[in-house]
């Protein structure tokens, strides 16, 4: 049987997406997310997709200890688990790192307990470009971004000899809701779940979408810091 997948914030059109994606290749999925009556029709598109399961559950990622109950309650338990929960912009600064890094974070570190006890299991986190290099578009959700992916990397080194695979996906602009202005190589939802599918069967550690964003942010990266500081890039 194929392992069932469960997607952490649900309800993005991200996370949404790659649902589909896994629904069509027949495995059984569980969307968690804070409001779960958003989530009824969206499993019921998933069955309609070829889940032979799909359940919605009440969750948020803000309240540390709720994933413990979350992954008792599933049936199937999941071997797939994705975290596709994420904030761009607030006001209240802390709010965005405990939604972009310490509660996604925490999360994944109790889902890979379990995966470790089992010696197996897929967790996938969509992490983004921006946290590859601080800068002044978004100062502090790049930092939290940039934290979770060394998180991922972290857990992937960690996990490696357990038999357990972590996969970062570090999407540029992705046209959801959550892109609030037009920016260059845009890339749609859809594109995210095809790279995540080929990056699973291909045994992928770490995914840039789309391809363009590897080079460019290498680039990036190994710009020496007094160049750097003096770049405005969007
Ligand atoms: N769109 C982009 O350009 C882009 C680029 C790179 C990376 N990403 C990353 O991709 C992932 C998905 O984003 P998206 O583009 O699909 O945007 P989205 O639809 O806004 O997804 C973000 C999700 O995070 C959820 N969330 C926020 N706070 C939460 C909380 N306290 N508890 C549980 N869930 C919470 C939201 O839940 P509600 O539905 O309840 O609001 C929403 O479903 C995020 O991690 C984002 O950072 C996006």
């Amino acid at each position: 049987m194929k392992p069932a997948v469960l997607v952490l914030g649900g309800a993005s059109e991200i996370g949404f997406a790659i649902a589909r994606a896994y629904a069509v290749r027949g495995h059984a999925i569980h969307l968690a997310a804070r409001n779960r009556a958003r989530l009824e029709p969206m499993v019921a598109d998933l069955r309609l997709r070829g889940a032979p399961q799909a359940t919605a559950h009440e969750w948020d990622v803000l309240d540390y200890g709720a994933i413990e109950h979350l992954l008792d309650s599933l049936d199937p338990a999941p071997g797939i688990v994705v975290s596709a929960v994420g904030l761009l912009t607030s006001p209240d600064t802390d709010l965005l790192f405990r939604t972009n890094f310490n509660g996604p974070s925490l999360a994944l570190e109790a889902v890979a307990r379990r995966f470790a006890a089992k010696g197996e299991g897929l967790i996938i986190g969509i992490s983004s470009v921006a946290g590859d290099r601080g800068r002044s578009a978004n100062p502090l959700y790049g930092p939290a971004k940039s934290g979770f992916t060394a998180y991922l990397s972290a857990l992937r080194n960690r996990l490696f000899k357990s038999g357990v695979r972590v996969m970062t996906v570090k999407p540029g602009p992705v046209a959801t809701r959550m892109l609030t202005k037009k920016a260059p190589f845009t890339c749609t939802a859809g594109d995210v779940a095809r790279a995540v599918i080929r990056a699973d069967e291909r045994g992928r550690d770490v995914i840039y979408v789309g391809w363009i964003w590897w080079p460019i942010m290498t680039a990036i990266r190994f710009l020496p810091e007094p160049l750097f500081k003096r770049l405005t890039l969007g």
